[in-house]
């Protein structure tokens, strides 16, 4: 199975074709990432007991692509649509698109990833995880816990393709996965020198051709063959390390606005960092999850 998981990495690298192009589908994904997923999938064709899963739906640009080209295996995507919805329009824009399409073998799990792995198998109809793809929340600890808890769930030549892998966070927790499991490998990684939201057009249009935002290709390999590899991290984990003062901090949950406010302050944007200083204290004056002290919360009171 490995070599025909390397098969079909060669052959999109080549020549991306998207089996099931629509006008309808958009989102965020590359050319290569979908064909990809596409063919990993028809090796599932036959297979009874194995579905396609995917964590991260958003309008169902990878759900739908992938069930289009492989009308005979069912598909699953979990999405809470907590992320990029301002409108809360992404699962009627989904289903809508499902049904135009006529695409019965989609099906959505619209719940939290966490709380849909507990009992994964009752939401699959008993079939386990073939082709694994890994979109949802890109935050460190639910990169890591998507893998972990998906484990159980896996066939035991799955392919896990992890989206987003440009990201340090996230190439860390494919590597403390990897180096955690060894039966696991890391098959392919691509990377872009940017994130897509950075780059200029004409570098957005190839990451669009290509794997869009950096991409790392697991397999399981019981029998050892491969030889152990990691992708590329930092030796200082200082990013890391912040996360316990981020969590014993009074006001831990307006860490991201708090940058934002000091980034625009030092870089001279002082306007916007005014803007959102009020931000910051409006958000301040609603949070739900304030310590009682300074700093060293423990959060049992
Ligand atoms: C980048 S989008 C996925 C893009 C999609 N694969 C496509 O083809 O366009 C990420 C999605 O992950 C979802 N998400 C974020 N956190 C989640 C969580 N805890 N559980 C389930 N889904 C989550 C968001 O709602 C969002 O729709």
């Amino acid at each position: 199975m490995i070599d025909r998981i390397r098969q079909v990495i060669e052959q999109v690298q080549q020549h991306p074709v998207n089996a099931f192009a629509s006008p309808l589908l958009t989102g965020y994904s590359g050319k290569r990432m979908i064909a990809a997923l596409q063919h990993f999938t028809s090796l599932l064709e036959g297979q009874n007991e194995a579905c396609y899963l995917e964590v991260g739906v958003f309008q169902g640009l990878t759900l739908l692509s992938v069930a289009g080209a492989n009308p005979t295996v069912p598909c699953f995507g979990i999405d809470n649509f907590q992320a990029h919805d301002p409108e809360k329009k992404n699962m009627s824009v989904l289903l809508e698109r499902r049904q135009k399409l006529h695409l019965n073998n989609a099906h959505l799990i619209n719940m939290d990833y966490e709380d849909a792995m507990e009992n994964l198998m009752v939401h699959t109809q008993g079939r386990k995880i073939g082709v694994y793809f890994i979109d949802g929340p890109h935050d460190y600890r639910s990169q890591l816990m998507c893998l972990l808890l998906a484990k159980p769930y896996l066939t035991d030549d799955a392919v896990i393709v992890v989206d987003d892998s440009n990201y340090l966070h996230v190439r860390q927790a494919n590597r403390d996965f990897l180096v955690t499991h060894p039966e696991f490998k890391l098959l392919f990684e691509a990377y872009t020198p940017c994130h897509p939201t950075n780059m200029t057009p004409v570098q957005e249009m190839e990451a669009r051709e290509g794997w869009w935002d950096g991409v790392n290709i697991i397999v399981r390999d019981k029998a050892n063959l491969l030889p152990a590899q990691y992708p590329p991290t930092r030796r200082n984990r200082v990013l890391f390390e912040n996360d316990h003062l981020t969590h014993a901090s009074r006001i831990g949950e307006l860490a991201p606005r708090a940058l934002t406010v000091l980034n625009l302050l030092f870089t001279g944007r002082f306007l916007r960092a005014a803007k959102n200083l009020q931000m910051a204290y409006r958000e301040y004056r609603n949070l739900r999850f304030k310590g009682q002290f300074d700093d060293a919360n423990t959060f049992w009171e």
